[in-house]
């Protein structure tokens, strides 16, 4: 018998290995008109990209986007982001791997100049923890921009089989997902808004 059914736990709700769920697009084009708000840079990178799903709604609103991923998934170039020696003139925007994704922050860090951002969807629990608090404080959490309505992200990319699709966004989605701005340098409170 597998593990995840001995447990009781549904098999199609095992972590994929890399942590691959893709997110639904939708997502971006709510986010669009805040990121203009933000001040975001118009040369982005989506450092864990996937398949593209954030990638390609970027690049149709007009957004110069780099892609990279650990895996070959058919899109973008192959980097270990947290081995990145890249130098990059730009913001950063991803949905990061959620098991990483203190690594993520660290590693953007790094990697910008002062001023510059990284920007990435999170489960809103991403906000607990006291290691976190210490993270926030030390990198610069600037905004946390709360998805008043549900995003979904599908294991895989496979939205078909989780979740219904309604007037061109899916549903049906059991997290709350906000955007994390970070910004270099910034030592002010994080502002708590909502997309
Ligand atoms: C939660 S998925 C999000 C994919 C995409 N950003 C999206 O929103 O659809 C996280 C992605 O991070 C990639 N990943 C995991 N570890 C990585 C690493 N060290 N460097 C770059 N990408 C990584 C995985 O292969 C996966 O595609």
């Amino acid at each position: 018998m597998k593990a995840g059914l001995m447990l009781g736990v549904n098999p199609a709700s095992t972590r994929e290995q890399n942590d691959f769920y893709a997110t639904d697009s939708f997502a971006v084009v709510k986010m669009a008109e805040k990121l203009k708000e933000i001040g975001a840079s118009n040369k982005l990178w989506e450092c864990a990209c996937g398949k593209g799903h954030l990638s390609k709604p970027l690049i149709e609103l007009g957004y110069d986007v780099f892609s990279t991923d650990l895996v070959d998934r058919g899109y973008g170039e192959i980097e270990d982001f947290l081995t990145s020696t890249r130098k990059w003139g730009g913001d950063i925007i991803t949905n990061p791997p959620f098991k990483l994704a203190v690594e993520f922050v660290e590693k953007s860090m790094e990697i910008l100049q002062n001023g510059q951002k990284a920007i990435f969807l999170l489960k809103i629990q991403f906000l607990e923890t006291e290691l976190r608090a210490k993270l926030f404080k030390r990198q610069g959490l600037k905004e946390v921009i709360v998805n008043s309505s549900r995003v979904c992200c599908a294991m895989n990319g496979e939205f078909d089989l989780y979740f219904k699709k309604r007037e061109g966004k899916y549903i049906g989605g059991t997290q709350c997902y906000a955007w994390f701005v970070f910004e270099k340098g910034y030592t002010g409170k994080p502002v708590l808004d909502f997309v």
